[in-house]
């Protein structure tokens, strides 16, 4: 069995599914030879705006980053997972909390790694791309993020 050794803020979240899973490959690196900032970013909206859209039932677009942090270096070969949570619905905009944990296989072992958090701003809108009202949503809904 392969032992994971979490360490505080870099424990991997056990108690929910990761919205977007990827393997981080060599065609994503910067000139430095880690993984490009710009790539992790286009996977936490795609992760952001995976939740968004199903807590909207309908298209959103990604309005605004309210914050981001790139907290550690990603690797070639890191295994990458985004967990999206809706922090806070308005008339028409979801504020989705973004976080980013790597798996990195070593010697029989995964250790694991908070990397980046950000806050993601995404609109529901019409067929007209208009913003539109988002649809009454008790408590409990997506709870399983
Ligand atoms: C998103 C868009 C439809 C919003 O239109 P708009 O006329 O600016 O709409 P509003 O000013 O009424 O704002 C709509 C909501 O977004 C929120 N919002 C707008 N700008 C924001 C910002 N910079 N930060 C946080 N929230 C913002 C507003 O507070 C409002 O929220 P609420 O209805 O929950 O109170 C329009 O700006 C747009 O089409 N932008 C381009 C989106 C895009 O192409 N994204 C990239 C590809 S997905």
């Amino acid at each position: 069995m392969t032992a994971i050794e979490p360490e505080n803020q870099d424990r991997f979240p056990g108690d929910r599914q990761p919205t977007v899973r990827i393997l981080a490959m060599p065609a994503d690196t910067n000139p430095s030879g880690k993984i490009f900032g710009g790539w992790i970013m286009a996977q936490m909206d795609v992760a952001g705006g995976i939740v968004a859209l199903e807590y909207a039932g309908g298209p959103v677009v990604t309005v605004a980053v309210a914050s981001m942090k790139f907290h550690k270096p990603v690797f070639v070969g890191d295994l990458i997972s985004c967990f999206a949570r809706v922090q806070k619905a308005g008339a028409t905009s979801i504020t989705v909390l973004v976080e980013v944990f790597t798996q990195r296989a070593h010697d029989g072992t995964l250790q694991t790694a908070k990397v980046t958090e950000a806050v993601i701003v995404y609109v529901a809108v019409d067929s007209e791309g208009l913003p539109r009202a988002l649809p009454e949503r008790g408590p409990d809904f997506g709870q399983y993020w």
